[in-house]
């Protein structure tokens, strides 16, 4: 089987992990750690950065520290993994979904202020399948009306928008480093930020709340969100070669460009963002289309995923829309995930491409 995507696990991930191992710095203190979060923020290019347990976590984390409680409202794009969405709920605060922009699958910049009331605290952006939000207009309105701005890059590590990585221009970046993402330490997150103080904030509550001057001393409730040193040696051997996945995910995006243009509708490209491809995605004409295209291919020994459920759609997320959702409702049914795994060889992706030519030619 052709996968969606699998890590690119190299001797260097293992050369590390086994050193942090024989080191028996085996929970979340070790010389990884601190390697990890100097390099990786050094990358994403802001000034503090913490490491966490996952993704998910990261996010709440940001939402922990920038102190969303009851009452208060966040806007989410309604075509998103549910991470965010429940973040905003694990801190009883209320998610307002706001629909997408059909230029870049996220949030909708221009649809924002609609959903903008004297409760809403923030906005969490998510920079979907390697895209770029309109952070400009989505910063402008966020500044106008002193709103906190959560950039959730788990999907866009390595994207830039007018030459800032993505994860550095919003108040907190959040990344995850699952193993289907650009780079993984098999679970694991991170929280990138300019502001001192949120930094300390995040690294108390990461810790349950402890102070750092103060052992056992709590001065709020925190949680225990923290990676180990073993994750941070798989992270630190992944990070040497981020410059390379990032190409080659650029090089799998090129071969479905040349192959399968005028056939479907493509991957969006940036006219402000250099995206990266996470998974190179595509819109069939219809659902039916869509569904009978990933069976065919699926039956020729190649996984692909469908696009997320728009939020708005599953039970326990109805209550949170406002009006209608046309523009994700209409992305989700019609869009595929290709394989974008980096260790693909160029002949598996042209092999994907003839099959989708052999699928629409039968049509
Ligand atoms: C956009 C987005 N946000 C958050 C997450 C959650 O990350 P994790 O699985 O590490 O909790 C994911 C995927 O895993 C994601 O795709």
């Amino acid at each position: 089987m052709i996968p969606v995507s699998e890590p690119d696990i190299g001797e260097k991930e293992i050369e590390y992990v086994d050193d942090a191992v024989r080191s028996g710095w085996v929970s979340s203190h070790g010389k990884y750690i601190d390697e990890f979060e100097k390099k990786f923020s050094e990358f994403i290019g802001t000034e503090y950065g913490l490491t966490v347990s996952n993704g998910t976590t990261a996010l709440h984390l940001a939402l922990s520290a920038l102190g969303i409680k009851e009452g208060d409202e966040v806007i989410v794009p309604d075509l998103t993994f549910i991470s965010p969405v429940n973040a905003v709920l694990y801190c009883n605060a209320t998610p307002v979904l706001c629909d997408i922009d059909k230029k870049n699958w996220c949030i909708d910049a221009d649809k924002i202020e609609g959903l903008i009331t004297p409760r809403t605290r923030a906005i969490i952006v998510v920079h979907l399948y390697g895209n770029a939000a309109d952070m400009d207009k989505i910063m402008e309105i966020a500044d106008r009306h002193k709103l906190y701005v959560v950039e959730d890059t788990a999907e866009s590590l390595g994207t830039t928008y007018k030459g800032k990585k993505l994860g550095s221009i919003g108040t907190i970046g959040c990344f995850s480093f699952y193993g289907n993402k650009t780079m993984t330490t098999g679970e694991g997150g991170f929280c990138t930020t300019n502001n001192k103080e949120l930094y300390n904030k995040m690294s108390m509550l990461r810790d349950h709340g402890m102070t750092s001057k103060k052992r056992y001393w709590h001065e709020f409730i925190g949680y225990n969100y923290r990676m180990t040193n073993l994750q941070a040696a798989l992270g630190v051997a992944q990070l040497e070669r981020i410059n390379y996945f990032i190409e080659r995910k650029h090089e799998i995006g090129k071969i479905y460009i040349e192959k399968l243009k005028d056939k479907v509708t493509l991957h969006p490209e940036g006219k402000a963002y250099n995206g990266t491809y996470w998974l190179y995605s595509i819109l069939m004409k219809d659902e039916k289309e869509r569904d009978d295209l990933m069976d065919f291919l699926y039956s020729n020994g190649i996984d692909t995923r469908r696009f997320f459920y728009p939020v708005h759609s599953m039970p326990p997320y109805e209550k949170y829309s406002r009006g209608n959702y046309p523009v994700s409702t209409d992305i989700a049914n019609r869009g595929i995930n290709l394989p974008s795994s980096v260790k693909l060889k160029d002949g598996e992706v042209e092999h994907v491409c003839s099959k989708i030519i052999e699928f629409l030619d039968s049509e």
